[in-house]
């Protein structure tokens, strides 16, 4: 096995890059879009390429990790493609529901956007080499520290967090809306990133 990891989408890899984000994290997406296909034919072409990390193993996508720095995110689409999609209504209550989810900004520190590995790749250490990836991105930016948030039903990513250095904080109740999300709560984790230590991962000559 051949991995890559490479501090961006490629060009190309938009659609195979959402999909894989789309099923793996389909729970917290599954209120907005119902089906996977909806989600990846809507979030796709708002992928903002330089705003992840991904793994390639053999050539092949098997790994996301999405990140919010100057403004963009993983994924970018504005109030007017929300309400072209689905309306006045559905997009108003989608952008409330968003909203929850929504992490505060932080000064000095990066959020991520959610991290993917694809089922037949897991268990090999890519999900760990691309939080890692993510620190050296903090690092290169001068951020003090990388932020996440767990939901409460996912113990198997908040054991790999904690082996990666993250330390919980913050869990937010989600009250009514977790007859929404299928989930009560979110917690906040954060890794400190030592200027001096954190891996860096350098872009590869062919560049986004
Ligand atoms: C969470 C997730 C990203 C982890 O990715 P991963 O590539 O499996 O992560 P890692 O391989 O680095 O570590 C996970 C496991 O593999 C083990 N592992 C790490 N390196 C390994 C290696 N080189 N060889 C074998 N196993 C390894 C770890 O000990 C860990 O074991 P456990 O969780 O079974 O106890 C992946 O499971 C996933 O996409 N899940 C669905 C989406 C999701 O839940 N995202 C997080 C939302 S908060």
């Amino acid at each position: 096995m051949t991995l890559d990891i490479l501090p961006f989408v490629r060009a190309g890899d938009e659609t195979a890059a959402t999909r894989l984000f789309a099923e793996a994290l389909f729970q917290k997406l599954r209120p907005f879009f119902g089906e996977v296909d909806r989600a990846v034919a809507f979030l796709a072409p708002h992928l903002c390429r330089e705003r992840a990390v991904t793994a390639l193993v053999d050539g092949r996508i098997a790994g996301i990790a999405g990140y919010r720095l100057a403004g963009r995110e993983l994924f970018n689409p504005g109030w007017a493609d929300l309400q072209r999609h689905f309306g006045l209504f559905g997009a108003s209550w989608r952008a409330a529901g968003l909203s929850l989810l929504e992490k505060g900004k932080e000064a000095g520190v990066l959020s991520m956007d959610g991290i993917a590995v694809s089922p037949e790749a897991r268990g090999r250490g890519i999900g760990t080499a691309l939080l890692d990836a993510i620190c050296g991105i903090a690092r290169q930016a001068g951020r003090h520290s990388v932020r996440l948030d767990v939901i409460d039903s996912n113990p198997r990513a908040r054991a790999l967090y904690e082996r990666s250095g993250f330390i919980a904080g913050e869990t937010r109740q989600l009250g009514l809306f977790q007859l929404l999300f299928g989930f009560s709560a979110v917690t906040e984790m954060h890794r400190a990133i030592d200027p001096g230590n954190a891996p860096s991962i350098q872009p590869p000559a062919t560049g986004p």
